[in-house]
């Protein structure tokens, strides 16, 4: 029923008087964006409960993007406006979206009981299986920043049958060492919870800039009712695990990767591709959605799944001698990513695009 409300609108809606096709389009995708509203739902895991929420309907033959937060947000506050940026309503009009809340961080959670055992990132990634197997979802792309970036590549390196693909946006593989933990304990001794994870999500530049993103994300931090559970969530970050990836070792991620900043040197080159663009600071989903839309179209392409001509005219130029052809239906070839210049960066790689790195 909803996919029929979508066609009506874009298939059946006639341009009004001196309406321009732009225009058009333009109403279009608000229209699209308020009658998805998105379907939340909660399913009991071994950690705890978790919940999400789906907004589009399952496409046969197409993997469901799953995203995950970083530590301080909820699915919205980190994903909202990367989601809800014009040019992405032509990649994920194709594909049914599950945004993961981790537990406690949804809207109107209730803070946890004193002495609550919050999961580890280990044990978050080990929820997820229990929300496909709920959706009855059989593959994803994953979406993660940060800790969320984490808890998705500990999920592909578990059950890599299941990822088709990832977008890792500033992962950090490793455990805090002991430098970093003696750092992290000054700097404990002077910050509050709030200005610790602030550090985390934003560069000092960034931060001391003080625009009105960064504003509203200390006050959205600092004045959270769910404050307690944050910190819990923060705590699972600060004691994660090393990823221990091994460059062509056993533990490594199988599936394509569109890694965003950093990592590079985990990676084989041989089966790197990289996309430089300029500054976009420790939250690209938020500062730089344009651009970070224009990179994962590039990446789902190369995985097959968009065809150039459901993309802009501006991008399809940029592309058009980037990739080989790929099916919208789901006839999925890999693709190379070959050099060339375009204003928001320089794609450049060697053999067949398997990972592909973002810097920002
Ligand atoms: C989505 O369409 O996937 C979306 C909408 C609102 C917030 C986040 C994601």
């Amino acid at each position: 029923m909803a996919e029929l409300q979508e066609v009506q609108i874009t298939e059946e809606k006639p341009l009004l008087p001196g309406q321009t096709p732009e225009v058009a389009k333009e109403a279009e995708l608000a229209a699209r964006i308020l009658l998805d509203r998105g379907q939340t739902h909660s399913v009991e895991t071994p950690y705890g409960s978790v919940t999400f929420t789906v907004y589009g309907t399952p496409k046969p033959k197409r993997p469901a993007i799953l995203t995950y937060h970083d530590v301080g947000l909820n699915y919205k506050t980190c994903f909202q406006p990367l989601f809800q940026f014009g040019d992405m309503q032509e990649i994920i009009q194709n594909f049914v979206r599950v945004h993961v809340d981790a537990p406690g961080m949804e809207e109107g959670a209730p803070v946890f009981p004193v002495g609550y055992q919050y999961p580890s990132l280990d044990q978050l990634a080990d929820t997820i299986p229990c929300i496909l197997q709920y959706l009855n979802f059989s593959t994803i792309i994953g979406v993660g920043v940060g800790a969320g970036a984490y808890i998705l590549s500990r999920y592909a390196l578990n059950h890599q049958e299941t990822v088709e693909g990832l977008v890792l946006i500033n992962i950090d593989p490793n455990a805090k060492g002991w430098m970093d933990w003696a750092a992290h304990k000054l700097t404990g001794l002077t910050s509050s919870i709030a200005e610790m994870i602030l550090g985390h999500l934003f560069s000092q530049e960034e931060l001391s800039g003080n625009s009105e993103l960064i504003q509203k994300y200390r006050n959205i931090i600092t004045h959270a009712p769910n404050l307690e559970n944050i910190e819990l969530y923060w705590n699972s970050y600060n004691n994660r695990r090393d990823l221990n990836f091994e460059r062509g070792g056993d533990i490594t991620l199988k599936c394509p990767v569109m890694l965003v900043v950093e990592c590079n040197s985990k990676l084989d080159p041989t089966q790197t591709s990289f996309l430089k663009m300029a500054d976009s600071g420790g939250q690209p989903q938020l500062t730089q959605p344009g651009k970070l839309t224009e990179a994962f179209k590039y990446f789902l392409q190369g995985m097959g799944y968009m065809a150039s001509s459901c993309m802009t005219r501006l991008s399809r130029s940029r592309t058009a001698s980037l990739t080989s052809a790929a099916s919208i239906d789901g006839n999925r070839s890999r693709s190379r990513t070959l050099s060339q210049s375009s204003e928001s960066g320089t794609l450049s790689s060697g053999p067949p695009g398997h990972t592909m790195e973002v810097s920002c």
